[in-house]
């Protein structure tokens, strides 16, 4: 298959290799990538988040299938312009994408669905803010209605801190105080074709800067998969999977169908899970990222398989994917700087010895080539990937990964998937 990868992260490098590893001979393209995905990829410059150029490249290159991986593009209506050119493209229309790009659409959408989930209020002016607070109570969850790169949220027991946040993203729009879910946090992908959903393994994000999680909500520092507690507590992972699917992603997916609006992409359920309680507390339209990086590397089913079968309205005769009983856990490393203003342009070495073992990768989400090798041009700059029988292992393998790379100035957690056996 001809397959175009839009976006240029390491999201989008994990799922490139995922479909190299099928070893079937596709055609692989990155736009436009970056520097270490073109290591191994071929790349093109084009700015995935322009409708016409996207339609372009992927007529250019007679794509037989174009998987968008950031939610800029979906909500720019890129997943639109090439559908109507009758290119299958795997990502929702920029309407039903709306359930990442607008918080309150995603709330009336549960509603209506009667998926679980906490109490919003919904904040429109100042004036509004100081009776809203007093309603919700502590801990304050204050949201930015639209896409806010993982910055837009506030969860704090700070009242003025809440109300400063609130003001600051009134400026750009609304804004909602939700109900503080207590529980841990489960990311669950679907692939839907707009009518029929199949699930992918779980996975834990640690969303959180630093150790302990301490510090500003970011993208995301790290993740593992699978999740044993999780198992444990439903007596198996299928039996999570389940619950969600029928509590959260089939009436999510049939509420969009019967607005007009289906959803043909990747529906990310963001949970709370309470015992054995699931609550959702977002959705996203795309894959997770670092979340991708760990579920794909465990994907026993042909990735290609899945994403053509949901972009062409045929998942209903596709095999549920399987995923290795092999864990997965990746580690972010971040520019100096990050959340903030990242410092650019840090030389980085030692990818070669990081990736001796053959049981670690890395995943680029922002390298660009500098004069001597590569260098960092973002953010979060690359994902280690450490793979192993269990979550312990495929830990240690990750941390020596990321020992190996010398990266001047560069955060990472260090208690990535810390003490789970
Ligand atoms: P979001 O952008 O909605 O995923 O929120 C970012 C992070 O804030 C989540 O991953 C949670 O850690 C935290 N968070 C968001 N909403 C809630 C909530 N209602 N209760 C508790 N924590 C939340
Ligand atoms: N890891 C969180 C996200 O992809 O939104």
């Amino acid at each position: 298959m001809r397959i175009l990868v839009l976006g240029s992260g390491a999201r989008e490098h994990a799922i490139a290799r995922a479909l190299l590893a099928e070893d079937a001979g596709h055609d692989v393209v990155v736009a436009p990538g970056n520097a270490g995905i073109a290591r191994t990829t071929r790349t093109e410059p084009v700015d995935a988040a322009a409708p016409g150029a996207a339609t372009a490249l992927a007529q250019r290159l007679g794509s037989d299938l174009v998987v968008v991986g950031p939610e800029a593009p979906l909500v720019a209506g890129v997943a639109d312009a090439i559908r109507e050119q009758g290119i299958p493209v795997f990502g929702p229309d920029r309407d039903a994408a709306a359930l990442e790009g607008s918080k309150a659409f995603a709330k009336r959408i549960m509603a209506e669905a009667g998926v679980p989930t906490g109490r919003a209020v919904h904040v429109r002016t100042a004036a509004d803010l100081d009776g809203a607070l007093a309603t919700t109570g502590s801990p304050y969850v204050v949201k930015a209605d639209g896409l806010a790169a993982g910055k837009g949220v506030l969860v704090t027991e700070d009242v003025a801190a809440a109300r400063a946040h609130a003001l600051r993203w009134l400026e750009t729009g609304p804004v909602l105080l939700e109900e503080f879910l207590a529980g841990r946090e489960v990311s669950l992908f679907f692939v839907s074709d707009g009518t029929t959903v199949l699930p992918l393994s779980p996975a834990q994000d640690f969303k959180r800067l630093q150790d302990g999680d301490a510090g500003p909500n970011t993208g995301g520092m790290g993740a593992y998969s699978p999740l044993p507690w999780l198992a444990d507590a439903f007596g198996g992972e299928d039996r999570f999977v389940e619950v969600v699917r029928q509590e959260v992603a089939e009436p999510v997916i049939a509420r969009l169908a019967e607005e007009g609006t289906p959803f043909v992409g990747l529906l990310y359920c963001g949970l709370v899970v309470d015992g054995t309680a699931v609550r959702v507390i977002e959705f996203n339209a795309r894959f997770g990222d670092p979340e991708t990086q760990v579920v794909l590397p465990r994907l026993a089913s042909p990735l290609s398989t899945l994403l053509h079968g949901a972009a062409t309205g045929t998942l209903g005769s596709t095999d549920a994917p399987a995923f290795r009983a092999d864990a997965a856990v990746g580690v972010v490393l971040a520019s100096e700087g990050y959340p903030g203003e990242p410092v650019l342009g840090a030389p980085i070495d030692g990818l070669a010895e990081a990736e001796a073992s053959g049981r670690v990768h890395v995943d680029h989400a922002a390298t660009a080539a500098g004069a001597d090798g590569l260098v960092a041009a973002g953010g979060r700059v690359l994902t280690v990937v450490g793979l192993g029988s269990g979550v312990a292992e495929a830990r240690a393998t990750a941390y020596a990964g990321v020992h190996a790379i010398r990266f001047p100035g560069s955060q990472h957690r260090t208690d990535i998937a810390e003490g789970i056996a």
